[in-house]
Parts: C-alpha cells; sequence; structure tokens
C-alpha cells in the first residue's frame, strides 16, 4: 500500500470532484483517482444545463421539478430520493455560481434557464452550450484551492474488502507502470458511465464503466442496467453529442420530406417530449425510410444567426467541425445514440452502497432518480447533489473509524492476474472484441428490442467473455500501456453489458428506454413495477427485483 487517506474518491468528473470537496470540508484527508487529468474528464463534455427549479424563467418549484423527474422516469425512480434531489439543487447552483460558475444571465441579472424536454417549466441553468466544461473548470479550481491529494493517471482496477468493510483501491499506474495499492476509511466512486459498450455514443472512449464492474466484482448490486438512455441527436456519423438545448432554443426535427415529424407522436411537447419518446419517434422515421443515410435532422436555420452565435456556438462548431454542416445555412444530421446509463452501484441517497466504507455518486450510481429515463439536466446536477451528499456521508463514516488494512493477499492475486495477462503471447486483439461488442450492442440492445434479438445478444457476449480469456496484450511496455487498460476495460464492459442485457430479457414490458413494440408494447405496472437488481454470482449474472420508493405520486399514464 503506498498510502491511505480517510476518504478516496475514485474518479474526477463532476461527481468525484465534489464529493472530494465535500469530504475535505467535512474535516477529513481526501484524495482522488482518477485514469485522466480531472478536467479532461467527460462531465466536461455536457452541454446544455444542469436542471433546479430557481423559477427565474416562468414559475417552478421543487415539487413541480419532482413530479416531471418521477413522471419522466416512467414512474421507476425512487420518489424519496426524487424529492431530496429537487429540494437541495436550487442552493446546490448558488453554490457554484459563488464559487466563480459563469452561467449564461438573463437581462435582469438572474441566472437564464431554458426548457428542456418534459419539463414542466424552463429549469435548465446553462453557461451557452459548454456547461460541463464550466462546471469541470470551477471545482478544479476548488480542489487545487483545498490542495486535494490527486493520483492523476492511476487506472482503478480493483476494490479491496477486508473485514467485511472495502477499506481499499488496487489500481494500476498509467504514467510510471506497475500497481498500486491505496487504503481508504472509506471510498467513493464516481467513475462515471460505460456508453462505449456501444459503437454509436456520445461517450468519451474512456467511459468503459470501470466503478460499476468493480463493484460488481466485488459482489455489489448494480440496479436497473436494462435502461440506457438513447439521446435523440447525437451527430451523424460520429455520435458527438449535439445538445438538447438547441431544442430548448426551439429547433426543429425533421424528415427527408422537410416534415417536422414530432407533431405526429407527441403532438404538444414536440421536440421537447421525454428523450426516450424523441428517440423512438426518430428511429421509426428512419426504420420507415424518411431519414437520410440512417438520420433524421435537427434544422436551426430559423433562429438565425445571432442566436445560434450567442446560445449555441459550441454545437455550431461541432456541426462544422464533424459533419462539414454550418446550421446557420443547412440541418444537421442527427440520430439516436447511446448516451448515459440510467442503472449503476445502488446506493441510498446518501450514496451508501450496502457495503460499509462505500459509496458512489454519480452516473457510475443508481440512487435511483433517473428510473427507466432521465430528464436532459438531471445528471449534471445529480453529480452535485450527490456527490456533495456522498462526499459528506463518505467522510462522516470515515471519521468514526480508525483503521485501514489492506491485507498482502489482495495485492498478491491482483499481481498474479495481471501477470496472467501480460505473459500470454498469443490471442485475439482487445480491440477485436470490443468492436464487436459495440456493433451488436447498436443491433440487439438499441432504441428497440426484440426478444430474440436480447436472447442473441446474451450469447454473443458470453461468446465474447470465452474468447476474452484468452485475451491478447501486444505491448508489454509498463509507460502508458494503453493496450493493457484497454483489455482490462473491454472485460468491464463485457461484464456490465450482460448485466444490461440479462435485466433486459427479464422486463417484459415496454418502460421508458426500456421499449419492447414488437412483444410488449405496454408498460405492465402489476408485473414490473421494480428495479432490477444484478450480482455477480460464480462469474455469471444473478438477477433479483426490489421494490420501487414511492412517496406520492402513483403511476399515471404518460403523455407529451
Ligand atoms: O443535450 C444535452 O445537453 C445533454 C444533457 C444531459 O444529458 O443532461
Amino acid at each position: 500500500m503506498i498510502a491511505k487517506h480517510d476518504v478516496l474518491v475514485v474518479g474526477a468528473g463532476c461527481a468525484g470532484m465534489r464529493a472530494a470537496i465535500e469530504a475535505h470540508d467535512a474535516g477529513a484527508d481526501v484524495a482522488m483517482i482518477s485514469k485522466l487529468h480531472p478536467t479532461r474528464s467527460h462531465s466536461g463534455a455536457a452541454e446544455g444545463g444542469i436542471n433546479a427549479a430557481l423559477g427565474n424563467a416562468a414559475e417552478d418549484s421543487p415539487e413541480i421539478h419532482a413530479f416531471d423527474t418521477v413522471k419522466g422516469s416512467d414512474y421507476l425512480g425512487d420518489q424519496d430520493s426524487i424529492e431530496i434531489f429537487c429540494a437541495e439543487a436550487p442552493g446546490d447552483i448558488i453554490q457554484l455560481e459563488h464559487w466563480g460558475a459563469v452561467f449564461s444571465r438573463r437581462a435582469d441579472g438572474k441566472l437564464a434557464q431554458r426548457p428542456f424536454g418534459a419539463a414542466g417549466s424552463p429549469r435548465t441553468v446553462y453557461a451557452a452550450d459548454i456547461t460541463g466544461h464550466v462546471l469541470i473548470q470551477v471545482l478544479w479550481e476548488q480542489v487545487c484551492k483545498r490542495e486535494i491529494t490527486v493520483y492523476e493517471e492511476f487506472f482503478a482496477w480493483q476494490l479491496v474488502v477486508n473485514d467485511g468493510r472495502c477499506q481499499g483501491v488496487i489500481c494500476w499506474d498509467l504514467l510510471r507502470g506497475g500497481l498500486k495499492t491505496l487504503g481508504g476509511k472509506t471510498i467513493v466512486m464516481a467513475t462515471g458511465g460505460a456508453g462505449r459498450q456501444y459503437r454509436a455514443t456520445t461517450n468519451a472512449y474512456a467511459c468503459t464503466g470501470d466503478g460499476m464492474a468493480m463493484a460488481l466484482h466485488a459482489g455489489l448490486p448494480l440496479k436497473d442496467m436494462e435502461f440506457m438512455q438513447f439521446h435523440p441527436t447525437t451527430l451523424y456519423p460520429s455520435g458527438v453529442l449535439i445538445t438538447e438545448g438547441c431544442r430548448g432554443e426551439g429547433g426543429y426535427l425533421i424528415n427527408k420530406d422537410g416534415e417536422r415529424f414530432m407533431k405526429r407522436y407527441a403532438p404538444n411537447a414536440l421536440e421537447l417530449a421525454s428523450r426516450d419518446v424523441v428517440s423512438r419517434s426518430e428511429q421509426t422515421e428512419i426504420d420507415e425510410g424518411r431519414g437520410v443515410n440512417g438520420s433524421v435532422f435537427l434544422d436551426l436555420r430559423h433562429l438565425g444567426a445571432e442566436r445560434i452565435l450567442e446560445r449555441l456556438p459550441g454545437s455550431r462548431e461541432l456541426a462544422m467541425t464533424f459533419a462539414g454542416v454550418d446550421p446557420i445555412y443547412d440541418p444537421i444530421p442527427v440520430r439516436p445514440g447511446a448516451h448515459y446509463h440510467m442503472g449503476g452501484i445502488a446506493t441510498d441517497s446518501d450514496g451508501a452502497t450496502e457495503l460499509d466504507g462505500l459509496y458512489a455518486a454519480g452516473e457510475c450510481a443508481c440512487v435511483s432518480i433517473h428510473g427507466a429515463n432521465r430528464l436532459g439536466g438531471n445528471s449534471l446536477m445529480e453529480t452535485i447533489t450527490f456527490g456533495r451528499r456522498a462526499g459528506r456521508a463518505a467522510a462522516e463514516w470515515a471519521l468514526s473509524h480508525t483503521t485501514v488494512e489492506v491485507p498482502e493477499s489482495a495485492e498478491r492475486d491482483a499481481e498474479r492476474e495481471l501477470r496472467e495477462l501480460l505473459s500470454r503471447e498469443e490471442g485475439e486483439r482487445p480491440w477485436k472484441l470490443r468492436e464487436e461488442l459495440g456493433q451488436s450492442m447498436l443491433e440487439n440492445f438499441g432504441v428497440f428490442r426484440r426478444e430474440e434479438g436480447m436472447a442473441r445478444q446474451i450469447e454473443i457476449i458470453q461468446g465474447l467473455r470465452e474468447r476474452y480469456r484468452n485475451v491478447y496484450v501486444e505491448d508489454k511496455g509498463h509507460v502508458f500501456n494503453s493496450d493493457l487498460t484497454q483489455a482490462i476495460e473491454l472485460g468491464n464492459m463485457l461484464d456490465t453489458a450482460l448485466c444490461m442485457v440479462t435485466a433486459g430479457l427479464a422486463r417484459k414490458e415496454s418502460r421508458g428506454a426500456h421499449s419492447r413494440p414488437y412483444d410488449y408494447p405496454n408498460r405492465d405496472d402489476e408485473n414490473f413495477l421494480h428495479h432490477s437488481i444484478t450480482r455477480w454470482r460464480d462469474g455469471e449474472v444473478e438477477l433479483s427485483t426490489a421494490p420501487v420508493r414511492m412517496t406520492k405520486w402513483e403511476p399515471q399514464e404518460r403523455k407529451y
């Protein structure tokens, strides 16, 4: 063990940094572990904004925000967590603003708020269309100000569970090579999502579900893994995110005939229906031959150059760079792309998992405010509110416990596993399996799902897992061995993908992002108003269920 701390935060995006800041302010000795430099974390790619019921643009309240979130979740979100989230979000925004977040403002000086999908009021606070980037910088300043230790370019690989508690993390040192173990009285996982399981995704190359897999392999439950959100406007063909803020500012979706097709699918909310609804509508247009090259179009031309340049400059630049289209003059080709995992490591509303000493926050966690479908803008807010709560709870627990012990056997076992992987002289290359996973997940576990497609996908993943046992790392070096880390990431993606599809196959209904129009087109509250729980038992997935925590909203039909 090279060092020990009261609180170890794994991941340094918005959730990780917010947790570290809070744990530090609660009096704990904190360190962060990150496979990237913190300001390169994927949170920085969040564009359109962050939701809090400030009521600056129209009447709003935490209660209305909570109802929108419950309804958006297709009634699968845990309502107690949602109520806490919506009540605490406004205070968290004000604090970010006081820390220097340069949010866009109204003429009267108040923070500006734009409409986002399925929101009953314009409540998305934003910094033009680079909100995540702004937040990452602000949080990083706060981390630096507090001189919080960062183990940068450390790839977290395994959790150390000792004496019934989580007490450390075994990492691969990307810069210098070698396994390095860090001890912590508490560990906060904040490692983000796993969108790279799909070939078409908004997610950065680093989003490989490492934290979810580490928790899974340590025996923890992953909750609601079947719910992968497809964002309706990802750039064709690269998958780069074009923010929902474009539609919030008034952008239209049109098909190849120039028809504003959302009128047929969601006559009231139109382009600002919830993401699951918009993605399904687009996919239907594409499948029925009204798309172009597997995409539809996002039309901003009527907004005019001035508004596009003021509110959506980043989206314009992305469209120009990655699709060769200037949205001032031409519509942007877009299609649904894998964007966000609603599921993750099961936690309570303080980020605590069922293992003493282990907490989780942000996309890798499932505190369960998103249920079956997340509202745009709720995830940046989640990173802040639940990052803060998890950081505080982890610090309080750490400060009331004194010992950290990492048995030598844990490090020895990890060394042996690594040597075994590196000593292989032949086998299949990780990139090949990764491509097959990405393509097949898109085909068999995408916007629309079929029984036989999901069953086939389980076979495909099992086949890939079998071949993975013989995966070959060509680079035997120690410094920046991305061949090695990609091999480990692939294992993480395969195991978490197996959880997703196993839970999806068992959910014989359509709810939120899990859509089975061909066999179970409706939501079935009688049989499926429950969370899916997946655990790792003897190297395979064990599936069970858990009740949804309801406070005051009974399930109703969702109409947009
Ligand atoms: O469209 C967007 O700007 C993405 C926001 C989100 O996923 O919350």
